[in-house]
């Protein structure tokens, strides 16, 4: 199995591309534009130098570049998770995600329908165009309530409202011209190599140093959180078992109101980081600060049918993943401290929402 994955440098398409190349013995072809986001250094020198991994620096939207590689590799699956990811950078300006997520992937899917054609009847009908998005295309959940598969789509974001589109695109190839698309849309992931302007690597690294730990609104907000190992298992069972047209929701059934994940990582560091000077909990540096712009309440997902299609579970438990997490951040510097130099770890999301 030779499989073509976009965004392989990023959080997930990274921890997609260890997991193949140490766990099987697929091919991998890893096309990734290493925009800010890219941290090449979560694929190890191993994985660089096995026969069966090629790296492309190439952007989804360079049509011709993206057809001769799909000719020359041959693959049998693409999994596209290339994408403009953070929804505070999207407030802050929504051309580069309109740009690699809608204008992107429909190239993406172009070059990959013009190379599906050609393929023999056999492969043709055993190849799969994964597309990989979240639950934020479904809008925000009241008190009550799940997303599924069914859901209508409200996306409320920039960065939401680029995925949907996304989303759309890849169904419309599906339909229209019989790609063999599957969608799968999935709660928060966490876990190593997440870059630092995300929510759980921000604050570990922000309480680690004792910096103010920004927290919108109340922190009331609440969130499902899934090991992304278990997205990585669930994306593979879905190019796997899933049918061409299908939909599938990946969950962790671990919701988490943002305040109780901040809390529980100021916690874990007070037991496993050094001591701060002049700060007795690490909890005294949370700050409340003005809410995101359109801050949607929150997301929970029904995995029901990912769970009987499939055969997929989440296997991790939250409390013991969050430890893990920190803890793997704390022994793991070396990572993250050249991700720094871009003001990762700054607020954003308020330039253009005028807050
Ligand atoms: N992180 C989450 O919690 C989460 C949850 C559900 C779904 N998703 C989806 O999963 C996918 C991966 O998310 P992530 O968190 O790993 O993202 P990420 O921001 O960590 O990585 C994205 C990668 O895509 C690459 N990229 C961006 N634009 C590109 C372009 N035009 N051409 C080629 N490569 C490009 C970047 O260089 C980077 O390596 C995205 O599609 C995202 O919408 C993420």
């Amino acid at each position: 199995m030779k499989v073509l994955i976009t965004g392989g440098c990023g959080f997930i398409g990274s921890a997609l591309v260890r997991h193949l190349i140490a766990k099987t013995d697929w091919s991998v072809v890893n096309v990734d534009k290493l925009t800010y986001a890219a941290v090449p250094s979560s694929l190890p020198a191993d994985i660089d130098a096995s026969t069966r991994y090629r790296f492309a620096r190439l952007d989804i939207a360079d049509t011709p570049a993206i057809e001769a590689l799909l000719s020359e590799t041959q693959p049998d699956a693409i999994m596209h998770l290339a994408a403009e990811s953070h929804v505070d950078r999207s407030i802050d300006g929504a051309a580069p995600f309109i740009d690699t997520n809608v204008v992107g992937t429909s190239r993406l899917l172009d070059a990959a329908l013009g190379y599906w054609r050609d393929l023999s009847d056999g492969r043709r009908e055993a190849f799969r165009f994964l597309h990989v998005s979240t639950d934020e295309v479904f809008g925000s959940l009241g008190l009550v309530g799940r997303f599924r598969e069914t859901t209508a789509y409200a996306p409320r974001s920039p960065y939401a409202a680029s995925k949907a589109a996304s989303d759309h695109l890849a169904r419309a190839w599906g339909h229209t011209f019989g790609l063999p698309v599957i969608v799968t849309n999935c709660t928060n992931n966490y876990g190593p190599y997440q870059h630092p302007e995300k929510l759980i690597p921000l604050m570990i690294i922000r309480g680690l140093v004792g910096e103010e730990l920004p927290v919108y609104g109340s922190g009331a907000n609440v969130r499902d959180w899934l090991h992304v190992d278990d997205h990585v298992a669930g994306l593979l069972a879905a190019l796997e078992h899933g049918k061409a047209g299908g939909t599938y929701c990946f969950g962790g059934n671990a919701e988490l109101a943002n305040l109780a994940v901040v809390e529980a990582i100021c916690d874990r560091l007070d037991e496993r980081a050094p001591p701060l000077t002049g700060v007795e909990t690490r909890r005294s540096l949370i700050a409340f600060k003005t809410d995101r712009p359109g801050h949607d309440q929150r997301y929970a997902m029904d995995t029901r049918h990912s769970k009987k299609a499939l055969g997929w579970t989440p296997t991790r438990d939250f409390r013991a993943g969050l430890t893990e997490t920190i803890d793997w951040y704390l022994a793991n510097e070396a990572w993250w401290r050249p991700v720094l130099a871009d003001g990762a770890t700054d607020r954003r999301g308020l330039r253009q929402a005028g807050a």
